[in-house]
C-alpha cells in the first residue's frame, strides 16, 4: 500500500488517494483508539518528510492527553492553553505552522522539528481531540497538504465511534 508522492508536497491528487486507502483500512473496524493508531501509521509511513504523526484527545474540560503516534516520545497532557495543540483545540480550527520556533508557547517535544500541522477532530460539534503531524522541514505543510490531510481526518472521523 505504497502511493507515489513527489518531494514535500503531495499535491491533491495524491492526498485523494489516501483518503480512498484510509476508507479501505479502516472499513469495519470503529474502535477510536484501533483506527487512531493505523492512521497515525499510515500517515507516517506515506507522508514524506515528517519526524512525528500522532493524535492528542481532549481530557476533562481544558486538557489533551497523549494518544496513538509514530515518532519520537512527546509530550503526555497539553493544556489547551499551550502550544499549537492547544490552539488547534481552543480554536477549532487548523493550525498551519511554517516555522515553530516564531510561534509563541510551541511545545518543543523533538528538538527537529521546525514546521507543523494540526488539525482538530470534531465530530457532531464535539471536539475529540487533534491529528498533529510534525516536520524536521521549515514550511513543509502547505494549503494542499492542509486540505488533503483535513480530508484524511474526515474520513476517520467518518469511520470511527468517538
Ligand atoms: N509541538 C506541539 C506539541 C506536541 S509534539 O510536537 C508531538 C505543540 O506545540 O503543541
Amino acid at each position: 500500500m505504497t502511493v507515489e508522492l513527489t518531494g514535500v508536497g503531495a499535491g491533491l491528487e495524491g492526498y485523494a488517494m489516501l483518503a480512498a486507502q484510509v476508507e479501505a483500512l479502516l472499513a469495519g473496524e470503529r474502535n477510536l483508539v484501533a483506527n487512531a493508531a493505523q492512521l497515525s501509521a499510515f500517515i507516517y509511513q506515506e507522508v514524506p518528510d515528517l519526524n512525528w504523526a500522532g493524535f492528542y484527545f481532549v481530557e476533562g474540560d481544558d486538557q489533551l492527553l497523549l494518544g496513538p503516534f509514530q515518532g519520537k516520545v512527546a509530550c503526555m497532557r497539553i493544556p489547551f492553553s499551550k502550544g499549537v495543540c492547544g490552539a488547534a483545540a481552543r480554536e477549532r480550527r487548523t493550525q498551519r505552522v511554517e516555522d515553530v520556533h516564531a510561534f509563541p508557547g510551541h511545545i518543543a517535544c523533538d528538538a527537529a522539528s521546525r514546521s507543523e500541522l494540526v488539525v482538530p477532530l470534531v465530530q457532531g460539534g464535539r471536539l475529540i481531540g487533534v491529528l498533529d503531524l510534525d516536520s524536521p522541514h521549515p514550511a513543509r505543510f502547505s494549503a494542499a497538504d492542509q486540505a488533503g490531510i483535513e480530508a484524511l481526518v474526515e474520513a476517520f472521523l467518518a469511520a470511527t465511534d468517538c
